[in-house]
């Protein structure tokens, strides 16, 4: 069979790694920059904008590819999947209208209201600044203030956090009005990601990300520093309750796209606040995320080439679907300097990583040799039975790697987790 991956970060080398495990799989692969990792386990890869979806599915078409497994948003919010149906090759990873539950905030959050789904925070939606500024002078309340279209996850500023209220009127005029401003979520994040036929959803285990750039949860946002799950795939600062909330509210997301006409076919990713009244959702995403996305495959025991086909068909059952009872910790390398000011072009070299496992993101291979670019550069998945010996896996392989990038040492160490459960303690 031959699959299409598209994307070339360290989540579409965990894509491209988990599909070169099942067996008859010959993998082709369209990325913006070279990806050292996917084209090692490509038959042939073509450099492309990925949001350049005719080129995409004119090479797809040429090579005689069967399905393509879509990492990024980009290219589904340009309707790669509607272009690729239009030939007659599969997608993994929804059409335009249906990704529209991560691209447009506003969508996302009318769907949950119209359909009455749990867990659905106040908000306004605006599309002038002056109202959206009227609206903070007039409520004495923290918000979330969030852009309405795609940002990398870098947009949201949080009142209390990252801004005072004067400071949200500027980012809100800087921006230009189009915004959600939201009622600020207390509590702890978790992800829970499903696998989507259209219909059926069959959850992952629940995993955490963290997106600031500086040990103890500090500095700007990046796409994700690292992420870590546990062996009993839930968390301690969340009960079996608050899991299957979550899980019940995607699968209302879920059949309430289907009665818009808009069945979702990929993978959906709901990011949660836990809260003193249980979950409620940050933001869906249309795909896997990244770094979780290295986590969950790397931890993937059944066949992920037969869960893409019946994901396509439309027939997935729980039964095809099986993880690794084991903790995972990923730690991302990033240039220094990353994210206002990375450090591009400088060497790295990396060391005997034990057996952790290895996901190249933005990095270039030159001669044998790794150097930086301006994103995250390489990643490091840990697993183990526990949380400490996935985390002392990865920590150790990240420390083998010299140059100009770092990590963060605290992502998966039991002090953070132990922060999170008493900050659970506290508030319920
Ligand atoms: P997003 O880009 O929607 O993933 O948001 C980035 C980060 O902002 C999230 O990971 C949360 O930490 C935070 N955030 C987003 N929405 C809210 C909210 N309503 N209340 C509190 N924090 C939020
Ligand atoms: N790691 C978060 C995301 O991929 O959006």
């Amino acid at each position: 069979m031959k699959f299409l991956v598209v994307g070339g970060g360290g989540r579409e080398h965990a894509l491209a790694d988990a599909l070169s495990r099942s067996s008859n799989v010959e993998i082709y692969s369209v990325m913006g920059k070279k990806n050292p990792g996917i084209a090692a386990l490509s038959t042939d890869v073509y450099i492309c904008d990925e949001t350049e979806i005719h080129r995409v599915a004119d090479y797809a078409e040429a090579n005689g590819v069967e399905y393509a497994v879509i990492g990024p948003e980009a290219p589904l919010e340009a309707g790669i999947a509607d272009t690729l149906a239009e030939r007659g090759i599969a997608c993994i990873g929804p059409r335009k209208e249906a990704a529209r539950i991560e691209t447009d905030k506003a969508f996302c959050r009318n769907l949950m209201r119209s359909h009455g789904i749990d867990g659905c925070p106040g908000y306004q939606a605006f599309h002038d600044p002056e109202g959206a500024c009227r609206y903070i002078d007039e409520h004495d309340v923290n918000l979330a203030i969030k852009p309405i279209g795609l940002t990398g996850g870098k947009g949201v500023k949080i009142m209390g956090e990252h801004v005072d209220a004067a400071g949200a009127k500027n980012y809100i005029r800087e921006i230009k009005g189009d915004v959600v401003l939201e009622e600020r979520l207390i509590g702890e994040e978790f992800t829970l990601l499903a696998f989507v036929d259209g219909e059926h959803l069959v959850p992952m285990p629940l995993v955490q990300d963290h997106k600031r750039a500086y040990e103890g949860d500090v500095g700007p946002n990046t796409g994700g520093m690292g992420s870590y799950s546990m062996e009993d795939h839930s968390f301690p600062f969340v009960t079996d309750d608050d899991r299957d909330r979550a899980f019940a509210i995607m699968e209302a997301v879920i059949a309430a796209l289907n009665k818009e006409g808009h069945p979702f076919i990929g993978f959906l990713y709901g990011q949660f606040m836990n809260t003193a009244n249980g979950p409620q959702v940050i933001e869906f995403n249309a795909r896997f995320g990244d770094p979780e996305a290295m986590n969950l495959l790397s931890l993937l025991t059944s066949d992920f080439a037969t869960i893409l086909v019946k994901m396509a068909a439309g027939t997935l059952t729980p039964a095809d679907v099986t993880f690794a009872h084991k903790a995972s910790v990923c730690k991302y390398l990033v240039p220094e300097g990353y994210p206002d000011k990375p450090q591009e072009g400088k060497l790295l070299t990396i060391g005997d990583y034990g057996d952790a496992k290895l996901f190249f993101a933005n990095v270039t291979l030159d001669n044998g040799k790794y150097y930086t670019q301006t994103s995250r550069t390489l990643a490091f998945v840990g697993m183990g039975d526990t949380l400490q010996e996935a985390e002392q896996q990865a920590e150790r392989a990240a420390a083998s790697v010299s140059g100009a990038v770092r990590y963060r040492h605290d992502i998966g160490t039991m002090d953070v987790l132990d922060k999170r459960i008493a900050h659970m303690r506290s508030i319920r």
